[in-house]
């Protein structure tokens, strides 16, 4: 076995102390950084339903239901509001959301907030999907 002098040791430890340290507080910062806000809700009929106050202030939410195979992109436009599945066009792999879009971690694909492809190899923007406004909801039909 290998022996390791006490001023070692305590170099060492500290530096794994640091970068753990570092680490967490990356971490919290990336939280407190994250561009879009999540709205959590349950499908039911094939319809996602997300309040219209959720809108009041913010112009896009991710919404979210962990028994979809990816998040839903909902943002208001000067038209309506656009709905789109945060999926790459290119394999099929979840996006990540980014300032200023999506980003697919797989052959590194972009999107915008609009679904448009903004770097290859996907080709084929991201998939809309059909959006019904109520008096109180946004409905988003996940099988149109
Ligand atoms: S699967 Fe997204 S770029 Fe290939």
């Amino acid at each position: 076995m290998k022996s390791i002098s006490r001023k070692a040791f305590l170099s060492n430890t500290c530096k794994a102390a640091c970068i753990l340290a570092g680490g967490s507080a990356f971490l919290t910062l990336l939280e407190g950084c994250a561009p879009f806000k999540v709205y959590s809700t349950k499908t039911q009929d094939g319809i996602l339903s997300v309040p219209l106050a959720e809108f009041a202030t913010e112009k896009s939410r991710i919404v979210r239901d962990n028994n979809l195979d990816s998040d839903i992109f909902l943002s208001k436009t000067e038209t309506g509001y656009i709905a789109l599945k945060m999926k790459c066009t290119h394999q099929d792999w979840l996006l990540t959301a980014t300032g200023s879009g999506f980003a697919c971690s797989s052959h590194g694909s972009t999107f915008a907030t609009d679904g448009k492809v903004t770097n290859g190899p996907a080709t084929e923007p991201l998939k809309q999907l059909k959006t019904i406004v109520t008096n109180t909801t946004i409905q988003i039909y996940l099988n149109q």
